[in-house]
């Protein structure tokens, strides 16, 4: 009989939560998000670290969920796209992506949304070429870029009286 993997315990704080789990070893933070926790919002679109659909804010800095071990983020702060709601109010950057037809599809948005998070919670005064480098790593496949920037341009605007 295989000899069992011994588990790690972990506490970790997601969208405002502390949770304690028991997590393998060699768990995902992206796994773990989405098994345990329920957060299906990350997304997985490849196993090779190149798309982005699994990024979310470790500690205020935008990862990619399937290149960070569940024991790594013990004791993290973490924000997955379930968390940008707030009291049943959209996020300045949801409603953005929604007014600029920032996605089709959608499977990349919490992603980019994240990945865009990180940068204007820095800077609100943003060039094209900032907010290209800071969605660098999400690919998206279906709208051509154009609308993801004005997206993130309308909520650097709407976020800069917040
Ligand atoms: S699932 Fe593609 S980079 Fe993480
Ligand atoms: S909206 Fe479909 S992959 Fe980006």
């Amino acid at each position: 009989m295989p000899e069992a993997i011994e588990k790690v315990a972990i506490q970790v704080n997601v969208n405002g939560k502390r949770h304690s789990l028991s997590v393998e070893p060699r768990t995902l933070l992206v796994e773990m998000l989405r098994e345990p926790l329920d957060l299906t919002g990350t997304h997985v679109g490849c196993d090779t670290t190149y798309c982005g659909a699994c990024t979310v804010l470790l500690n205020g800095a935008a990862v990619k969920s399937c290149t960070v071990l569940a024991v790594q983020a013990d004791g993290a702060e973490i924000v997955t796209v379930e968390g940008l709601e707030q009291n049943g109010q959209m996020h300045p950057i949801q409603k953005a992506f929604g007014d600029a037809y920032g996605l089709q599809c959608g499977y990349c948005t919490p992603g980019i949304m994240l990945s865009a998070l990180q940068l204007l919670t820095k800077n609100r005064q943003l060039t094209e070429k900032e907010m290209r480098k800071a969605i660098a790593g999400n690919t998206c496949r279906c709208t051509g870029y154009q609308n993801i920037l004005k997206a993130i341009q309308l909520a650097a605007q709407s976020m800069k009286g917040v």
